[in-house]
């Protein structure tokens, strides 16, 4: 499949690593224009940066803590000065802070519920401001299997990614009307530094729980987004699209 994306403009959170860079990388091998946002890997932004920029692709990058009201606000009120408007919004920097609950100290739930749920609803906010003046937007959710189905040691990841979806949702029915399409990617296990540190042992036993027989890859979930960002989903609202090989 490819796409035209040559006359757009997307943000993309978190594109510097995992899921978020292949999503970078996709959407410039289909022309777009992409600002990625970056909390702390600012060499690795600027490493895509100096390569985009050698093979003619346009590619910016920010610093951008998706978590901080204000530098989300700032990051938009640069994006609408040098760029004028904003055709695709992906949302999908996150993180984990596992524990069980009952040993779960406030620290670790403030900060994924900040990251995970409330950057989401701040992006979304700035970005919806651009996409109603020019009548147009696309915005894809990056939530989680763990969304729906839960995971013991993950209330905190959980509770915000099912938090996504009911975002997700809410909005796609505000939003509908103005040709402002929102809609959430659900991934299963993808193999990406967020799940480096799982142990061989957990790891073969989340295996046999997937149909497939195999991992999920970054481009597994690239290659959903752009879809859902291209005309050919334009009827597509308010979904969860799962890739999880089945697993749920
Ligand atoms: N991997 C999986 O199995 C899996 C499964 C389901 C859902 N997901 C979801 O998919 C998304 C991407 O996950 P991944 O596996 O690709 O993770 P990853 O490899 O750990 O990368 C996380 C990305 O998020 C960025 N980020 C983290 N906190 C941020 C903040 N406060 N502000 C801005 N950027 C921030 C990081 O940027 P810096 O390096 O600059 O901090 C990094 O680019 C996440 O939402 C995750 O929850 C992943």
């Amino acid at each position: 499949m490819s796409y035209n994306f040559s006359d757009k403009i997307a943000f993309v959170t978190g594109g510097t690593r995992g899921i978020g860079k292949s999503i970078t990388e996709k959407l410039l091998e289909y022309n777009a224009t992409v600002i990625i946002a970056y909390s702390t890997s600012q060499k690795d932004a600027d490493t895509m940066c100096r390569m985009a920029g050698a093979e003619g692709k346009k590619l910016y990058a920010l610093k951008c803590n998706v978590a901080d009201p204000s530098e989300v606000k700032a990051a938009f009120d640069y994006l609408e000065k040098e760029f004028g408007r904003l055709d695709f919004l992906v949302n999908n920097a996150g993180i984990t802070k596992d524990g069980l609950v009952l040993r779960m100290n406030d620290v670790q739930w403030q900060e994924v519920i900040n990251t995970d749920l409330n950057g989401v609803f701040y992006c979304t906010r700035s970005a919806l401001k651009l996409m109603l003046k020019q009548k147009y937007g696309r915005v894809v959710n990056i939530s989680s299997v763990v969304g729906m189905m839960g995971n013991a040691g993950q209330a905190n990841y959980a509770a915000a990614k099912a938090g996504v979806i009911g975002f997700s949702k809410s909005v796609a029915r505000e939003m509908g009307s103005r040709n402002i399409l929102i809609n959430v990617v659900a991934p299963g296990y993808i193999e990406t530094d967020m799940v480096s540190g799982i142990p061989e042992t957990m790891k073969s036993r989340m295996l046999e729980t997937i149909p497939l027989g195999r991992y999920g890859n970054t481009y597994d979930v690239a290659n959903v987004v752009c879809f859902l960002l291209s005309d050919n989903a334009g009827y597509i609202n308010g979904s969860v699209i799962d890739v999880n090989g089945g697993m749920y």
